[in-house]
C-alpha cells in the first residue's frame, strides 16, 4: 500500500510544478471535507498565493460558516475571504417553492458571486503583476465517475460547481488535487493535515443547503426555525455518540401546521421532520434505527427550544424509493 504522508509530499510538489514561481490559484471552499482538504495542499505548497472563497448564502447550517472561516483562516492559516452574500440569495428566492427553481437560483447566484469576487481578486494580483492562472476544485474520484453516469434530482450537484464560465472568461486552469482519491482517502488526509476532527467528520451538505429543507417558500423566519431545530438534532445524536454511525442527518420543516396545546393554550404551529440515513454510496439508503431515548430527547427539545414549532415526526422511508433530501 502507499501511504498518505508520502501522498501529501508528493502531491505538494506536484502542485508547485504545474503553478510554477509566480500564477495564483483560488479556489471555492464550503467548510466540508473535501474542499478543506484541498485548500489546506494549496496553501502547504503555495501559501498565499492561493486564494479561498467562501460564499456565506444564508441557508448553511446555524453558526457554519462562522466555525468554518475561524477553522480555515485562523488554524490552517489558508488566504480566505468570506463573501456575505445571505441577503441577497434569500431576496432571490423569495416566492419561490419549487425546489429544482430553488436549486438553480443558488447554483447561479454562487456563481455570479465566485465570479464576481474572483474578478476582484483578479484586479488586486495584477497590481502586483501576477495573474491568477488557475482554479483549484476539490473533485473526488466517485464524482469524476459520477458526473458521467449518475442521473435524477441530485444531478444539480453539478450546477453548483459549474465554473465553466469562469474557466472560460478567465481563462483558468483547473486543479484536482484528490481526483483520485475517496472521500475514506480524504479523511484520512485531512487527519495528516491536522485539520479539526468535527470538520472532517461533517455529513455531507447539499449545495442548496437548507433552502431544499425548508419545504415550500423559504423566508428568514422559515430558515431560522429550520436552522434551530437541525443544530439540536445534530448536537445530542453527537451526545448519543451516534454521529458517525449516520451517514447523513438532518431536520427538515414542513409548510404545515398542527394543533398542539402549551399550558391552557391551544397552539397552532409547525411540524419537524427528523430524518437518518445510512448508506455507503448515497444512492441506495436506509433509516437509521434510533434508539427510543434518543428520539424522545431530540423531540422533546426541538419542541421546547425552537419557537414555532410544535411536533416533531421520524422519517422512516427508504431510499428508493423516497430520496435522502425532501426535496
Ligand atoms: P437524494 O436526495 O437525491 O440525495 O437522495 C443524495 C445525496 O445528494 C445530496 N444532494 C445534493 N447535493 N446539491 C448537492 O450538492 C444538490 O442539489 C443536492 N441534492 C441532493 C444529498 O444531500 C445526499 O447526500
Amino acid at each position: 500500500g502507499w501511504s498518505m504522508n508520502s501522498f501529501i509530499d508528493t502531491e505538494i510538489e506536484r502542485i508547485r510544478t504545474i503553478v510554477g514561481p509566480t500564477a495564483e490559484v483560488i479556489g471555492a471552499v464550503s467548510g466540508g471535507v473535501d474542499s478543506t482538504v484541498a485548500a489546506k495542499l494549496l496553501n502547504l505548497a503555495i501559501g498565499d498565493r492561493f486564494h479561498a472563497i467562501m460564499v456565506d448564502n444564508g441557508v448553511m447550517r446555524l453558526r457554519e460558516c462562522e466555525e468554518a472561516s475561524v477553522e480555515l483562516r485562523e488554524k490552517l492559516g489558508i488566504n480566505l475571504t468570506v463573501v456575505d452574500a445571505a441577503d441577497l440569495f434569500l431576496g432571490k428566492l423569495k416566492g419561490v417553492t419549487d425546489p429544482e427553481k430553488k436549486r438553480k437560483i443558488i447554483g447561479n447566484t454562487f456563481i455570479e458571486i465566485f465570479e464576481a469576487e474572483a474578478a476582484k481578486l483578479e484586479a488586486d494580483v495584477e497590481k502586483k503583476g501576477r495573474k491568477i492562472e488557475f482554479l483549484l476544485q476539490g473533485t473526488l474520484y466517485p464524482d469524476v465517475i459520477e458526473s458521467v453516469s449518475f442521473k435524477g434530482p441530485s444531478a444539480t450537484i453539478k450546477t453548483h460547481h459549474n465554473v465553466g464560465g469562469l474557466l472560460a472568461n478567465m481563462k483558468l486552469k483547473l486543479i484536482e488535487p484528490l481526483r483520485e482519491l475517496f472521500k475514506d482517502e480524504v479523511r484520512a488526509l485531512g487527519e495528516l493535515l491536522k485539520i479539526d476532527a468535527n470538520l472532517i467528520w461533517r455529513h455531507p451538505f447539499p449545495g442548496p443547503g437548507i433552502a431544499i429543507r425548508v419545504l415550500g417558500e423559504v423566508t428568514p423566519e422559515q430558515v431560522r426555525i429550520a436552522r434551530e431545530a437541525d443544530y439540536i438534532y445534530i448536537e445530542e445524536i453527537k451526545k448519543a455518540g451516534l454521529y458517525r454511525k449516520i451517514s447523513q442527518a438532518y431536520a427538515a420543516l414542513l409548510p404545515v401546521k398542527a394543533v398542539g396545546v402549551m399550558g391552557d393554550h391551544r397552539t397552532y404551529e409547525q411540524v419537524i421532520a427528523l430524518r437518518a440515513v445510512e448508506t455507503t454510496d448515497f444512492m441506495t439508503a436506509d433509516w437509521f434505527e434510533f434508539p427510543y431515548d434518543v428520539l424522545k430527547k431530540i423531540s422533546s427539545r426541538i419542541i421546547n427550544e425552537v419557537k414555532g414549532v410544535n411536533r416533531c415526526v421520524y422519517d422512516i422511508s427508504s431510499k428508493p424509493p423516497a430520496t435522502i433530501e425532501w426535496e
